[in-house]
């Protein structure tokens, strides 16, 4: 019999390629995310799961997965699983490091300049057929080349995204707890600050690390008020890094200048009045999505299913 894998939501053809001669795929094309109770009959019948970020894979799905040996999660962060309670029960979680850090890099450079730009406003704006000829004061926005780039937290993403920076001219810090090798500092032409320096000096600030127990609301009244008023914040990482509340009122009142979030606190709900914020540049959580990267991604979570099945340590482990 072979083993069966069943999998939460709509998944690559790349990766089901690597699955099918080994498994038996239990597919949800429902169209639907499953709930609590369906995630629990996923993982009571189930040797392996694959699991979208949006799914909350806590103590009570974990405790019926009886046959369980791995939970695949196909994003690069795995705040949504309980992995502590999972090696408990000796079941492997995995992620995806490795194959999406470039894509994020360049969607994070999208929000930077279109947030600096007025890139999507000015297209609204000409759309309406409100351009009337060109104009001085038209869609001012501030420059990338020369300015400060703030990155926190400079793993793998937040490194690329530092890569980038060394073709705009721009001066950048970064800060995480434990500072990076020397080599890695110089070749990318980054300096190690506080995090008070980082966010009082930066023209850009991006966030670039994992939702914890440490950085869970890092962002709140006090850190946009130690901005400068022409800052633009940017968070591509985790929603519930930030107090989105707090954003929009720095917004608002010009504490800063503007912002782009392609993740929220609650998602996929939204902070009321954010909608309607012009100076807050607003995404779907599509950090990873390129074809070509979903597509890498996929064939990840599927051989670290392979690997949990065939009895060995999954190439990207959690836990
Ligand atoms: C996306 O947010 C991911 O963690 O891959
Ligand atoms: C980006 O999506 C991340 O997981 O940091």
């Amino acid at each position: 019999m072979k083993p069966i894998v069943s999998i939460t939501n709509v998944f690559p053809e790349a990766g089901l390629e690597v699955l099918r001669p080994h498994c038996e795929l239990r597919l949800n094309d429902s169209g639907l995310p499953p709930n609590h109770e369906k995630l629990k009959l996923m993982a009571e019948v189930s040797n392996a799961m694959i699991t979208y970020l949006s799914d909350k894979i806590d103590a009570n799905v974990i405790d019926v997965g009886k046959n369980l040996k791995v939970i695949s999660n196909y994003a690069a962060g795995f705040n949504n699983v309980d992995y502590n309670h999972a090696a408990g029960k000796k079941i492997w979680v995995t992620n995806t490091p490795g194959v999406l850090h470039e894509t994020t890099a360049d969607l994070t450079w999208a929000m930077m300049l279109a947030s600096a730009r007025c890139i999507v406003p000015a297209d609204r704006f000409t759309r309406e057929g409100k351009f009337c000829g060109w104009e001085a004061k038209l869609f001012l926005g501030h420059d990338i080349y020369g300015k400060t780039l703030g990155i926190i937290g400079c793993g793998e993403i937040g490194q690329a995204v530092a890569r980038r920076a060394l073709g705009f001219g721009m001066r950048v810090l970064y800060y995480q707890r434990t500072p990076l090798d020397k080599s890695i500092e110089r070749s990318l032409n980054l300096k190690y600050v506080s995090f008070k320096e980082l966010i009082k000096q930066s023209d850009f600030i991006t966030l670039h690390l994992p939702l914890n127990d440490d950085s869970r609301y890092l962002f709140g009244h006090n850190e946009f008020r130690s901005m400068k008023t022409t800052a633009v914040f940017i968070n591509a990482a985790r929603g519930k890094i930030v107090d989105d509340a707090a954003l929009l009122e720095a917004v608002k009142n010009k504490e800063i200048a503007s912002a782009a979030l392609d993740v929220y606190e609650n998602e996929p709900e939204i902070v009321e009045g954010l909608l309607s914020e012009e100076n807050i540049l607003i995404l779907p959580h599509i950090g990873s999505a390129s074809y070509e990267t979903r597509d890498r991604m996929a064939v990840l979570v599927a051989n670290n299913v392979l690997d949990a099945l065939d009895g060995k340590k999954p190439r990207s482990a959690v836990n």
